[in-house]
Order: structure tokens, then sequence, then C-alpha cells
């Protein structure tokens, strides 16, 4: 199994680019089901969540062609699919391919809407809390599916079509506006979608409908219009940039310190993981096509976060802000509200030293000096990014374990790093 080797203390310099957002590049890929045409994804970023979803798509009947290399292009440019869902062979996502990656579930929905049957099973992903799919599986009741579970499997069967329905979320849910975003595309009448979630991966997804033909309004805010077509047609999009990526960069950067400038990448993505960044210390300036970050011979100061859904404070940031607070010059506190079991990389960070405690869904962080390198387990995804992010600031060595994790949402990340100065390096075996 690979592993990453750090040893800490280099500053970053140089300009590190941003790929294409895993979290809206699998809800596209998805999308692609809804239409007998072909769907042209740009900027697409190469990791493991999406080599997984290509395999799931094409045990469906789907075919996916990556498109070659064009002249002035880079490894740094995403790639670009064309996926064609013209001939569906099956309707069921099995277990073996469903259960290490949660989004996959989202699958159920067009499969549901188009082809009047899904069978998939019940996802797995990262263990951050028990993640049910009970919102997911109401919205196809209330678009008039049935649902059954068998031996770990939901089928859900519309033999005559989805029809339009209210669906008012109790909580606000990504993957549950996703889903109810793509069913009602294709239901016939009209579905209001009362507390939706306004992640911009949901507006990316409601764009790309959009230009298949949907007819939605209001995506980006909490309550969405969608009137049903019989059918949806081909369309090319480009993917958002990844704002979770960024975040996390622009925490390495102000963690070790240094001046770097990520490309490729939008601010008004982020503005409240921006905010809490200048509150710890760091410069944040928006520049062309992207955002400069520094943190120049000053201290980082402890921060006050509580984890929300969009606009507020991403939970998919909340570990790699500990990891900064943990060099804090004080204590920081930090809650988490979207997932109940979020704190995983609390034992790791230990390991390098770091004090933390924790009282329910709160952290208290009180900072120290400096972190010491250790040998360290990657538990989740974002929880292995934090553990990085401690190595650059850390004395000594510092060897992360399990990175499978990692490569699940994180594009070259050893490259992109080791460009701007980070003594970092991937152990094949
Ligand atoms: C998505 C993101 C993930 C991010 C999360 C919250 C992708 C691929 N993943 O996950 O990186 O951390 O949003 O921003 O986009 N819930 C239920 N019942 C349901 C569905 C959700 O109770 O049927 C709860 C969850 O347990 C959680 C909360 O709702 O407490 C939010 O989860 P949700 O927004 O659905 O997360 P995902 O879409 O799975």
């Amino acid at each position: 199994m690979d592993r990453i080797r750090i040893i800490g203390g280099a500053e970053l310099q140089g300009t590190i680019p941003i790929s294409g957002a895993k979290n809206a590049a699998l809800p596209l890929m998805i999308a692609s089901l809804l239409t007998e045409e072909e769907v042209v994804l740009e900027n697409v970023p190469r990791l493991a969540d999406v080599m997984q979803l290509k395999r799931i798509l094409s045990n469906l009947g789907v075919d996916i062609a990556v498109r070659g290399r064009r002249h002035g292009e880079t490894e740094d440019d995403g790639e670009t699919l064309r996926i064609n869902a013209k001939n569906i062979i099956d309707t069921t996502a099995p277990y073996e391919l469903v259960s290490t990656m949660r989004a996959s579930f989202w699958v159920i929905a067009p499969l549901v809407a188009r082809m009047g049957h899904a069978k998939v099973s019940l996802p797995g992903g990262c263990a951050i809390g028990t993640r049910p799919v009970d919102f997911l599986l109401n919205v196809l009741e209330a678009l008039g599916a049935t649902i059954e579970i068998e031996a770990g499997y939901v089928i859900s069967t519309a033999r005559h079509g989805l029809k339009g329905g209210h669906i008012v979320f109790p909580k606000v849910s990504v993957g549950a506006t996703h889903t109810a975003l793509m069913a009602a595309s294709l239901a016939e009448g009209e579905t209001l979608i009362e507390n939706a979630a306004r992640e911009p991966e949901v507006k990316d997804l409601a764009d790309l409908l959009i230009k298949m033909g949907a007819k939605i309004e209001g995506a980006g805010t909490s309550t969405i219009t969608i009137t049903g077509v019989s059918s949806l047609h081909g369309a090319t999009h480009a993917v958002i940039p990844d704002r979770i990526e960024t975040g996390t960069y622009a925490i390495a950067v102000a963690m070790a310190g240094g001046d770097i400038v990520l490309q490729n990448t939008r601010t008004d993505l982020l503005e409240s993981a921006f905010d809490t960044l200048r509150a710890a210390g760091a410069e944040v300036e928006t520049v062309a096509n992207g955002v400069r970050i520094a943190r120049n011979g000053n201290g980082i100061l402890p921060v006050d976060v509580t984890t929300e859904p969009f606009p507020g404070f991403p939970t998919d940031l909340q570990a790699q802000f500990m990891a900064l607070a943990t060099r804090g010059q004080g204590t920081s506190k930090i809650r988490e509200t979207i997932f109940e079991n979020r704190f995983m990389h609390v034992q790791e960070l230990a390991r390098l030293g770091a004090r933390v405690r924790l009282d329910g869904d709160t952290a208290y962080v009180d900072g120290i000096e400096r972190l010491k390198g250790a040998p360290v387990m990657a538990t989740d995804l974002r929880a292995s990014v934090s553990l990085v992010i401690a190595g650059l600031a850390a004395e000594g060595e510092t060897i992360v374990n399990r990175i499978y994790h990692l490569d699940r949402g994180f594009e070259r990340l050893e490259h992109k790093l080791g460009r701007c100065g980070a003594r970092i390096e991937r152990i094949s075996g």
C-alpha cells in the first residue's frame, strides 16, 4: 500500500493548479444517464472516485471515452469525457462497485426517472457517521416511485414514469438535492423542493441539466422549482473548480508559511473558509483566475469554526483547519454540525503532538509551537489530507499510511505540493 513521506519545515512558494471539483464531476457524470445523447464533460479530475464511477456507469451499458490531449495541454488540464448512455443494458448497481463510494448511490435517480427501474446497493464511502439515505428514498417516493429494500439493495420502480411532487427536506442534504433535481427533471409536471442544498456543486448540476433541456428555477437557493420534460438531450459542460482542494492548499500555505497562487479557481466558492483563514493570520487576495495566499513571518491565530451547509464553513475543510489550529497561538474551538463522527483525525493528530480535547460535537485545540513528525494513518478522505498539512509543519519525518483515501479526492497531491518546495514523496508498495 502506498504511503506519503513528508519532511516538515519547508515554506511553500509558487503556483498550484486547482482541478475540477470531484463533488461536481460525480453528479454530472451520473446525470448523463438521463439522456440517450452524448454528454461531454470538461475539466474532470483524474481521481480514484471518478475511475470508480466510470466502472459503475460502464457496467450499466454507458460508453465513456476520454478525449486525447490537445496541443498545449498538460497534466494540469483536466480530462474531457464523452459519455453516451444510449444503450442502458442493466439497471443494477452492484455492491462490489457501489460499496466504496457513497455518491454512486445517486445513480438510482436517473435510472428510475428514465428506465422506470433501478436496483442499487446501499452505499459505503468514508466512515464519517451513519450517513443514511432516507432523504433520497423519500424523494423517489414523493415523485411516485415504489421502494423496497432486499438483501442490502434498494429496488425502486416507477413503471409509468415519475410524477412531480412537493419535497421538503428536514435537513439540508447535498446528495438528496442532486437526486431530486435529476429525478424531477424527467418527471411529469412540476416539483417544488424546499430546504434544498445551496452548494455550488448543486448549482453546477442544475446548470448542466438546463443545458440538456431541463426546466429548473432557483438552483443555488433553498427553493427550487422543476417543470419536468419528456426527454433531455446532449450537452457540453466544464466542471467547476474544486473548492475543497482550493481550501486545502490555502490552509497548507497558512500552516507551512510562504506565498502561493492557486490557479483556475474562484474565491466566491468558499468565502467563509477564506474569512476564517484571514482570521488565522493568512493573507488572502483574489487575483486573475485564482487566489493568492500568503503567511510570511507572523504566527497562526486561534480560530472559532462551526461547520454548516453552504454558504457556511464546509465540513470537508474541518479536519484541515484543525491541523492548522494545532499550531495556533491559543485555543481554537471547532464545532462539527454536519456529521456526528467526523473527528477521527484527532487521535492521529495527537500522534504528532497535537493537544485536542473533544466534548460532544466540539473540539478544543490548544495550539503548540511545534508538532513532531510520526507515522500516522489516514482514516477518511479529508482527514488524510489534514495529516499531510500537519506533516508539512512538523519537525522531522511524517509518514502517512493508507493513502488510498487521499487518491479518492486529491489529484497528484505530492506533485502539486512538491513543485512548491514541500519535501514530500510517495513511497510505493
Ligand atoms: C456531500 C459531499 C461530502 C460533504 C457533504 C456535506 C459529495 C460526493 N459528497 O455528501 O463531501 O461532506 O455533502 O457537505 O458531494 N442525511 C440524512 N439522510 C439522507 C442524506 C443525508 O440524514 O438521506 C444527513 C447526513 O447524515 C448528514 C447530512 O444529512 O448529517 C448532510 O449530508 P449530505 O449533504 O447528504 O452529504 P452527502 O451528499 O453524502
